[in-house]
């Protein structure tokens, strides 16, 4: 696609009729759903499934919405859904194995319940050769559709009802900003608020820019009322999302730092984040940005991939060592106690151990709070999937070795935490220790303490007297 044609669908709304059209299949929905439930004498049920990144769960938050809007009460328990949506994920192929392996077992609840509707959309059915394994394997999926297509669900929910028609709805050409749908928070004290799509990047190991399309960003005025809003009500913590978040708006008259430095005027007790970033995308006035406000947590998440210049080169990714070190070094310079995280991608194709200690050598040099490790997934129509691949048990190796390497580091940066109070965010009953409370720090690092659940969406001061790789643990003071 040339650069003439992204240009153009940057910031193109769908068209309010089309909105309409939603909306009038929602409220249609909605009566179906109330003579059920007085037909019945109990409300229907909806079960949102969420696998993949936090655009996902964004996503699923306003499939969860339209669901409320059409009279579905939102469950937990797939056992009781009327109504079950799996939001996929593509990015590694265990990702969409998982996914595969659920949809599977959800044919026994369609089984015992033959109104139960199934529906499946997100990155993997939005290839095409994954939609076409469900209509061929999966015959109980209802309804399909792609990641632009969320609009459409209450469509293709109702003529299937009605009419019975199995329907396929893959993303149309243009890929378009739906304003205005419902959202239904699965937190009410963080969010997530969505403020571009798509990626135009085309690294060459990742799936996403075949899966969502090219980059189009919402309107500036629209992501302010939304922060607004959330304020209002008492969020804590807003997470700012994108595919490549700094790339927001580009061909605009303004930018991502001129976005985040109107947010962080908005009234109220919260942080900002936001994520991912590209580092070619990561400004000196994006960085002075965030120095500039209390309001934007000092954490900075940069995937830096590789620390290999040939690997680099050969992901696509438009920068080099050099120059990565050099945004860290300013941003440093501005915020001397940024927490800064990455991801790492191990056993790209044509990866040397030399360009393997190179990455080893990065996270010495950058000494990371902490780092996202992953082994390369070939994925389909991407161009390193026909590079020469690497031997599996050499990934597995590098991504152990990887491990320890950061794991001591990890330690290291978390260790002087010890002795001093940080303010924590709280999220209420650890999910892997329920003696114990949970939550994260401005620069994200997850802290465990003893408390009540009462102090869930609270901001707390834990003072620390242990430090792991992966966790702080502390005492909860007055
Ligand atoms: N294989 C392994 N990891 C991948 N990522 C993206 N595509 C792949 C792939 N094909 C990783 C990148 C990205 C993160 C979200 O997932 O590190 O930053
Ligand atoms: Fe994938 Fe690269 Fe776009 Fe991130 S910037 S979504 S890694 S293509």
């Amino acid at each position: 696609m040339s650069e003439n044609i992204s240009e153009k669908r940057i910031n193109s709304l769908v068209p309010p009729h089309e909105m309409e059209k939603a909306f009038g299949f929602i409220r249609k929905m909605r009566a179906l759903n109330e003579k059920r439930a007085l037909e019945t004498g109990t409300d229907l049920k909806a079960h949102v499934l969420t696998f993949g990144c936090q655009q996902n769960e964004a996503d699923s938050e306003k499939l969860a919405g339209m669901a409320r809007s059409m009279g579905y009460e939102i469950t937990s328990e797939p056992e009781r859904a009327d109504l079950i949506l799996v939001n996929t994920c593509a990015v590694r192929e265990h990702a969409e194995q998982k996914a595969l392996s659920i949809i599977g077992q959800f044919k026994h609840l369609k089984n015992k319940k033959s109104t139960l509707m199934i529906g499946v959309c997100g990155c993997m059915v939005t290839q095409k050769h994954r939609s076409e394994e469900i209509r061929r394997s999966y015959p109980y999926v209802d309804f399909i559709f792609g990641t632009s297509s969320l609009h459409r669900m209450p469509q293709l929910l109702y003529e299937k009802t009605v009419k019975g028609k199995r329907l396929f709805a893959p993303d149309e050409d243009e890929y378009l900003v739906a304003e205005g749908l419902n959202i239904e928070r699965a937190s009410d004290y963080r969010a997530w608020v969505s403020i571009m799509y798509g990626c135009n990047n085309f690294c060459s190991y990742c799936i996403v820019p075949y899966v969502r399309g090219r980059e189009r960003s919402r309107r500036m005025e629209d992501i302010v009322t939304e922060v607004e809003e959330l304020a209002e009500k008492g969020y804590k913590d807003i997470t700012l999302l994108g595919q490549n978040v700094n790339s927001y708006a580009k061909g605009m008259e303004y930018d991502f730092a001129d976005l985040l430095d109107r947010l962080a005027k908005i009234e109220g007790d919260f942080k900002l984040r936001f994520m991912t970033s590209h580092p070619k995308d990561a400004s000196r006035k994006l960085i002075d940005t965030m120095a500039k406000h209390d309001k934007i947590a000092k954490h900075f998440h940069l995937p830096l991939q590789s620390g290999s210049d040939a690997m680099l080169k050969a992901m696509n990714r438009h920068y080099d060592k050099a120059q990565y070190l050099d945004t860290v070094r300013y941003i440093r310079e501005k915020m001397p106690d940024i927490a800064i995280t990455t991801d790492i991608i191990v056993g790209f194709p044509g990866e040397t151990e030399q360009d393997f200690k190179d990455t080893l050598d990065m996270l010495r040099e950058v000494r990371y709070d902490m780092i996202f490790s992953f082994i390369y997934s070939p994925r389909k129509g991407t161009p390193a999937s026909e590079m020469e691949q690497i031997d599996e048990k050499v990934k597995g190796e590098r991504f152990s070795r990887l491990l320890e390497v950061q794991n001591q580091i990890s330690l290291e940066k978390n260790l002087p935490f010890v002795g001093k109070t940080v303010s924590v965010l709280c999220d209420g009953v650890s999910k892997n220790n329920d003696a114990l409370l949970s939550g994260r720090t401005e620069g994200n690092k997850i802290v465990f303490f003893e408390g009540d659940a009462t102090d869930e969406g609270k901001y707390l001061n834990i003072k620390i007297d242990r430090a792991e790789a992966f966790a702080l643990y502390g005492e909860k003071i007055k």
